[in-house]
């Protein structure tokens, strides 16, 4: 009968509540003192199971979180389901059952669902749920007045993308049962086909939980379980309220084996990771934009400074900084960008420590003065072609002075930033229009943050300072075969920041497809970098069938996850209404196909009789920003000209394999296939006399041997050995492990062995590894690697080498891992050139004669003049592997004795060197 009373005291939170069967007796709410004088009976209330299962499947987690609760009270109970679920996470599903009538949920179009629910509530047939926003949480609630003894469970559904930051994927399950649960239970359960690298669970519920969780961790799946019992609960032995209140928190990371990514194909869906590691950052040039009005003073201020001075401290030498610091004025530590010097950082630290807040906010002119800074650096030549620029804004309220227009401002940036830069905002507390802080950095390339004005705002600050302070990569793009896959999400980035990860889905045909190749093009420090990935369209197939956690949903609920998030920021820098109208559209029919909660959709909950309705709604209060999933990066708008034009347009008849076969040409002997010996073993041929001589040496792990010293093409290449496992027949075989070549003229380093292969460039190095494929252009120097089996190094027109890499049973008893290295003939070394390769670039004249049986009649031997020398030699076979990388293809040889003696020049310990890069003595 007080409906209607009810309903306006209760409008404030959203929740509206009418006589029914199951919603009666909201008059006990007094409201016009509005004190819940059912509070009383509060402990009557009985929670008997909260049950929180999750499970992740390839970084798309679903969670439920369950509740058993029962009025136990004489009077009927307000019982509440309270619960908090990560902000970007999609509500899909939540049931309800009260006394054996259960409610389902629909996911309607927003109007359509209010309509619904106020047609219902005419009748007099309804009740509420309100979902509200905090920090990185939202509160979903649902009331429900129930009669006494009335049993009631509740359960919702919502997934997520775990994002990648810091280096770990974090899982947060906010725990706050509100009181003592019989059965208390959370269970995560992680699947990573990658495998999982580790799984940690901080201590974050608290010391009083210590050695509760268990954790069981296989190579790719674990399984986390958390099950206080109610006395482990109880805050103390003799306390009636819980101890169980706050986040949940699990933490991994997944193997990472290619540089060019991971890419999973299932159910007609791709998902493609990316998150590269063992670069070296770019140098970045950032200005520091910290608000110091009078809203700043005492704590938050005070946590700025601390943040500050630790962020400055972790700038690197080939940083370029400044600092701006504004209220109703706006002033500069320093008019332009300095380097990251010592001196200059102290500086720039003692200036922070001066700053009293006090005075308005100008936002406008700050954001515009650090532009003006950053364009001026541009336009003066001042920054390295391969840095990155950013903004950083530390901000804790709306405009006051100035400029108070948001959208004036925001035009005002945009049009200053060009898309030159990125901007990153953190709003500091809830006086902060966060929604606009979000709204000019992704238009600019960047993201937001919010974070709390307290104790923790400098760990928070830093925290996200550390997510933007190494970039690895710039300009990155994503290629599939466009007649194989469509409607792909965001594919080109600005930045790629170390400790992160960027992830593309798409759909992916795959009936008439065996395989999907990627080509992911990057500039990096030193480098402009093209990795190819390929897989298998069924390799998932197998491991997804035998799992029975694994969602086999996973990579449709991904590409969803990113497309949707994708048009929602969209949406927010869509520069016409009609635009964000085609937008607004395109989210609600996927919301709808996928079945979640977005901004544009509700979820209407219903009795299978269809008289019991409630309604889930989200709060309209712009500030709270309520509608923006985090996305890294914005989209890449700039169309035009591609910035790859040089390094797609490298073609494959760069690769030497294509060209005449190789004449001049050096092998390891392998390990199995040869009788004679397997010392590193050289198949050298002479055009003019047209024979191959071979000649193995003798040598000791760990000394490196010079092949080519050619000090006027300054080109050096060395080869360092490596032992087998253990001695076999009394004698400790030798390989190729390393191969150092040093291109001197261009100051390029590369080294290969046979895990990596690493590109010097001065101090910035950048490494690629035999199981990516892969190609690293520097200064014209082109390295191009063949997954598990071949690197070609080409430098210029002028030269090309080719290493192969072999590899053996990892548990071999004896044999390891080795390299060998082909030299093509066409490769201009000078005719001073020297080295045990390099000295046969000027052919000696080689005659051989008397041939005769040797020891065995498939032996003979010949007598062998070269460079005054007469010497016996055998007839033989060696193993090219150019053509076949296992058995290899036999070339017949006439086999030099004792490492080469006579042969090459003076004796071979004349060609042990010191370091990998060093060229031989000068004779
Ligand atoms: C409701 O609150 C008002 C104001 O505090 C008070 O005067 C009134 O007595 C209360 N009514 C009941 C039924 O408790
Ligand atoms: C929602 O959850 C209930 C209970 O687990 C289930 O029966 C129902 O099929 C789910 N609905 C959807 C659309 O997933
Ligand atoms: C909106 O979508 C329709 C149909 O998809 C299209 O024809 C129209 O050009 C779009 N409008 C804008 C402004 O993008
Ligand atoms: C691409 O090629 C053009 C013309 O050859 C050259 O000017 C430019 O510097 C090259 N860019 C890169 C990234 O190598
Ligand atoms: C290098 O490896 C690729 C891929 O395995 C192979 O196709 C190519 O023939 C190899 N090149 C040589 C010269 O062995």
């Amino acid at each position: 009968v007080c409906s209607v009373p009810c309903f306006y005291c209760w409008l404030g939170i959203n929740l509206i509540s009418l006589n029914s069967r199951l919603f009666a007796q909201c008059c006990l709410y007094n409201c016009s003192s509005g004190e819940k004088s059912m509070v009383e009976d509060d402990d009557k209330i009985g929670l008997y199971s909260y049950k929180v299962q999750s499970t992740i499947t390839s970084r798309l987690a679903n969670t439920m979180i369950q509740a058993k609760m029962v009025n136990n009270a004489k009077r009927p109970q307000h019982i509440v389901f309270d619960v908090q679920v990560p902000k970007g996470a999609f509500i899909d599903n939540f049931t309800m059952d009260v006394n054996g009538i259960t409610f389902t949920s629909s996911i309607r179009e927003k109007s359509e669902a209010r309509r619904m629910y106020s047609q219902a509530k005419a009748k007099g047939k309804a009740a509420g749920i309100v979902r509200s926003n905090a920090l990185d949480m939202e509160n979903f609630k649902t009331e429900v007045n129930v009669p006494p003894g009335t049993r009631i469970q509740f359960e919702l559904h919502y997934q997520e993308m775990i994002r990648r930051k810091l280096s770990s994927y974090e899982h947060v399950i906010s725990l706050k049962p509100g009181r003592l649960a019989k059965h208390m239970e959370v269970d995560v359960r992680i699947i990573e086909p990658q495998g999982i690298r580790y799984v940690h669970v901080p201590n974050s519920l608290g010391d009083h939980f210590n050695g509760i969780t268990t954790i069981s961790k296989g190579e790719k799946k674990a399984h986390i379980s958390f099950k206080p019992t109610m006395a482990q609960q109880r805050k103390c032995p003799t306390c009636s309220s819980t101890a169980v209140d706050g986040n949940f928190v699990v933490q991994y990371d997944v193997n990472r084996e290619s540089t060019g990514g991971e890419l999973e194909i299932f159910n007609g869906y791709f998902i493609h990771f990316f998150a590269p590691e063992n670069l070296d950052p770019l140098p970045k040039n950032i200005l520091f934009v910290i608000d110091v009005s009078g809203s700043m003073w005492g704590l938050k201020m005070k946590q700025t400074i601390e943040a500050m001075k630790a962020i400055l401290s972790e700038l690197r030498a080939a940083d370029q900084f400044s600092l701006i610091d504004f209220n109703h004025n706006v002033r500069c530590w320093r008019d332009n960008l300095v380097s990251a010097t010592p001196a200059q950082v102290e500086d720039a630290k003692k200036y922070i420590q001066t700053i009293h807040p006090n005075g308005g906010t100008n936002i406008n002119e700050a954001l515009l003065r650090a532009t003006f800074i950053l364009n001026e650096a541009q336009n003066l030549g001042m920054l390295d072609p391969n840095s990155v620029s950013m903004i950083v804004l530390v901000s804790d309220g709306d405009p006051t002075v100035g400029e108070l227009k948001l959208t004036t401002i925001q035009k005002n940036v945009k049009q200053s930033i060009k898309d030159e830069f990125s901007l990153f905002c953190l709003g500091i507390g809830f006086d902060v229009d966060y929604d606009f802080l979000q709204r000019i950095a992704t238009d600019n390339r960047g993201m937001a943050q919010r974070i709390f004005g307290n104790q923790e705002t400098s760990a928070q600050m830093k925290r996200f300072y550390n997510q933007v302070s190494t970039p690895l990569l710039k300009k990155i793009q994503f290629n599939y075969p466009q007649e194989s896959v469509s409607d792909v999400t965001q594919s080109s980035f600005h930045n790629y920041f170390g400790g992160s990860e960027i992830v593309v889905a798409g759909k992916v045909d795959t009936a008439n497809l065996q395989h999907l190749e990627s080509v992911v093009t990057a500039t990096a420090a030193n480098a402009e970098l093209v990795m190819e990935t390929l897989r298998d369209v069924e390799e998932l197939d197998g491991f997804m069938k035998k799992d029975k956690y694994a969602d086999p949903e996973f990579t449709r609920k991904l590409w969803a996850y990113l497309t949707v998030n994708q048009m929602l920021a969209e949406r927010n820098t869509a520069p016409t209404a009609a635009l964000k109208r085609n937008i607004t559209k395109s989210i609600l029919q996927m919301s709808l196909d996928h079945h979640i909660v977005t901004p544009f959709t509700s979820m209407l909950i219903e009795n299978s009789e269809k008289d019991e309705i409630m309604l889930a709604d989200q709060p309209k209060d712009p500030r709270r920003g309520c509608c923006s999933g985090l996305t890294p990066n914005a989209p890449d708008n700039n169309k035009g000209i591609p910035p790859w034009a040089n390094v797609t347009a490298v073609p494959v008849s760069f690769m030497p394999e294509q060209r005449s076969p190789p004449v001049l040409l050096l092998t390891p002997a392998s390990f199995l296939y040869i009788s004679v010996d397997n010392d590193p073993h050289f198949i050298i041929y002479l055009p003019k006399s047209q024979r191959n001589i071979c000649f193995n040496i003798n040598s000791d792990p760990g000394h490196i041997l010079n092949l080519i010293s050619d000090r006027s093409t300054g080109v050096v290449v060395n080869g360092q050995l490596i032992g087998a496992k253990k001695e076999e027949n009394k004698k400790l075989n030798t390989y190729f492990g390393k191969f150092g070549f040093y291109f001197k003229n261009k100051g390029l380093k590369v080294e290969i062995d046979t895990e990596t292969i690493t590109l010097k460039d001065g101090s910035y190095s950048i490494m690629l590894s035999w199981s990516d494929t892969g190609h690293i252009i520097r200064k014209q120097l082109l390295i191009s690697v063949k997954k598990e089996s071949n690197v070609t190094i080409r430098v210029g027109e002028e030269m090309s080498f080719m290493v192969l890499l072999h590899r053996v049973w990892k548990n071999h008893p004896v044999n390891v891992d080795f390299l060998g290295i082909y030299i093509p003939p066409e490769n201009q070394f000078s005719p001073e050139a020297q080295g045990l390769i390099g000295q046969f670039t000027s052919e000696p004249e080689v005659y051989i004669y008397n041939q005769r049986p040797g020891q065995t009649p498939e032996k003979p031997q010949a007598t062998m003049e070269v460079k005054g020398n007469k010497l016996t030699v055998t007839r033989g076979l060696q193993k090219d592997y150019r053509t076949n990388r296992v058995f290899g293809t036999d070339v017949q040889c006439w086999f030099v004795h004792n490492s080469g003696k006579g042969f090459i020049d003076g004796h071979y310990k004349d060609y042990l060197v010191s370091h990998l890069y060093s060229f031989l003595k000068e004779p």
